[in-house]
């Protein structure tokens, strides 16, 4: 029975950089996250008679939201759902579906990294029928509708078994059960060369942060590549992720990080994030950062099958290091800067312009979905180790022997008051026009800019994507205010300094990158506006 359900609008559901991202109970609040889907449903011109991917990354709500989702496509209109058992499906494997069934687009649960608990986040993001986030001219007919919205439909009567694979009807619509991890595996399978990869007999490890890539991991190392039965480590996606953040990074991912320094380390160390987006790389006695794995998978991917033939072109976010785009010119291809947030990277992707991306927030991947995968970018590294006989620390010694080195990081500022946030970056956009001349320490201003991005495929302009400050010799500092997340304001701060090949490869990042963050403090008034005295994060 299709029933009708009066509301009144929220005027706080505006997608961020992914989707809309509030704590549990803000999500709790009566017919808050039907509001939400039924505006996505609004939007969605062609919904009647089409096929709708659903799944998330098993957080607390996961279920509970899984299975209004599915009642309010029944009664829309949706001819078929495609859903993960359980109500699972990893970002990366929620948008090879969506491509893979000729969906119109797809609903992904997920906070991504941020904790989850009865206490914590939550989140819901609109996928589009390229498998890719909406674009923002949809996520912003979304929030129009979301303010406007009064009512919503709802089938009400009869039973959903998320747990049994196969169909079920409800009211004339198809529910299909699958395997969350099969087809995802598949396609691993035909990206890489796994007899090569069991055949390296490498040992690792691989921690999936009691987050939704368990599953995945158990399936396609340890039982198609042959890794040792216990490689996947916290392989049980938990409501609340144990209580901890599942976000791959050397605070979050401690544990790994000082098993791949020790005498005992594997001969790589990987994690992933809450939906299993992203990734990070640790081979034994070095932290990859993402800058620079991007760089290295894209100077070594026609090691892959998929990528033998070579790239079309790479593309990366703003505050990325430009580690990349010295391989694309290597490479001789075209190398893209875009905002931050993987949407952007869709048009480049579907225009056929790039075959890999990435983003210095742990996020690599290519053409096979419209998500970045963190296990994708593991299966890449682990490929070409099998294919070269090398380390990851020779492979990234041998790099920027090459290319040279772009030093990096990021310093995270978290929970900053919004209005102390907003001052300082009013402030630094206000005396852009100033700073070029000016010296800080050693380093002088050689242009400063608000970045602005042209998309060439639909001629979109997204204005004010973070301020970056170049200095003479290549150094470059850049501002932004995080748009992920749920409390108060997060100022990302990203250092970066290129040492030529020849130079002081193997010098220590926090001392190369010292009198950067120095004039970062100059310029900003880091410390005045904020009250903090160091960064909450160093990534
Ligand atoms: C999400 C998006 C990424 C983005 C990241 C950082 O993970 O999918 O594309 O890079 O957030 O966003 P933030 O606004 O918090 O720096
Ligand atoms: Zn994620």
């Amino acid at each position: 029975m299709i029933e009708t359900v009066m509301t009144t609008a929220y005027t706080d559901q505006k997608p961020g950089t992914s989707g809309v991202r509030k704590k549990v109970k803000v999500f709790q609040q009566p017919h808050y996250a039907e509001n939400f889907i039924q505006s996505v449903f609004d939007v969605i011109e062609d919904r009647v008679g089409a096929t709708l991917v659903l799944g998330g990354d098993g957080r607390f709500l996961n279920r509970e939201v899984i299975d209004k989702a599915i009642r309010m496509a029944a009664a829309n209109g949706v001819a078929r759902v495609i859903v993960g058992q359980g109500g699972i499906l990893s970002t990366p494997a929620a948008s090879n579906l969506i491509r893979q069934s000729g969906a119109i687009g797809g609903l992904v649960l997920s906070a991504s990294h941020n904790p989850g608990g009865p206490d914590e986040d939550f989140g819901i993001k609109y996928n589009v029928a390229n498998g890719g986030p909406a674009p923002e001219k949809v996520t912003e007919a979304i929030y129009a509708r979301t303010r406007a919205i009064d009512q919503y439909r709802v089938v009400t009567s009869g039973e959903i078994d998320l747990d049994r694979v196969g169909t079920q009807e409800l009211n004339g619509m198809a529910i299909e059960v699958v395997d969350p991890v099969a087809a995802y595996a598949d396609l691993m399978q035909t990206l890489f060369d796994f007899t090569a990869i069991r055949g390296a007999e490498l040992t690792m490890a691989f921690d999936a942060m009691n987050a939704v890539t368990g599953p995945y991991a158990k399936e396609i190392l340890e039982r198609r590549l042959g890794f040792a039965e216990g490689t996947v480590r916290n392989g049980t996606p938990l409501e609340d992720f144990g209580g901890h953040h599942p976000d791959p990074n050397l605070v979050h991912a401690r544990e790994l990080y000082d098993l791949m320094m020790s005498n005992d380390a594997p001969d790589f160390g990987a994690a992933s994030d809450g939906d299993g987006d992203r990734n990070l790389i640790i081979g034994r006695g070095i932290f990859i950062t993402p800058s620079d794995s991007l760089a290295m998978l894209a100077a070594n991917a026609h090691l892959a099958p998929a990528y033998a033939d070579g790239l079309k072109g790479i593309a990366r976010s703003m505050p990325t290091s430009a580690a990349a785009d010295r391989v694309a010119e290597a490479l001789g291809i075209p190398a893209f800067e875009t905002p931050t947030g993987w949407k952007f990277f869709g048009n480049l992707l579907d225009a056929g312009k790039v075959t890999i991306c990435g983003e210095e927030s742990a996020g690599t991947g290519s053409d096979h979905v419209r998500e970045k995968d963190g296990l994708w970018a593991v299966l890449l590294w682990l490929n070409i180790l099998a294919a070269t006989g090398k380390s990851a620390k020779q492979i990234a010694e041998e790099h920027w022997a090459q290319y040279g080195r772009n030093f990096y990081a990021r310093h995270d500022y978290e929970g900053v008051d919004s209005a102390a946030a907003d001052a300082l970056m009013a402030e630094l956009r206000g005396k852009l026009s100033d700073l070029r001349g000016q010296s800080f320490g050693d380093l002088t201003v050689q242009s400063a800019d608000d970045f602005a991005y042209h998309d060439s495929t639909d001629g979109s302009v997204s204005s004010n994507q973070g301020v970056r400050i170049l200095f003479e010799g290549g150094s470059r500092v850049v501002f932004r205010l995080s748009g992920t997340g749920t409390s108060g304001a997060t100022l990302r701060v990203y250092l970066e300094r290129y040492e030529p090949v020849g130079g002081r490869l193997d010098a220590d990042t926090t001392e190369m990158l010292a009198d950067i963050a120095a004039a970062a403090d100059a310029i900003a008034g880091i410390v005045r506006h904020t009250g903090r005295a160091a960064p909450d994060v160093v990534t």
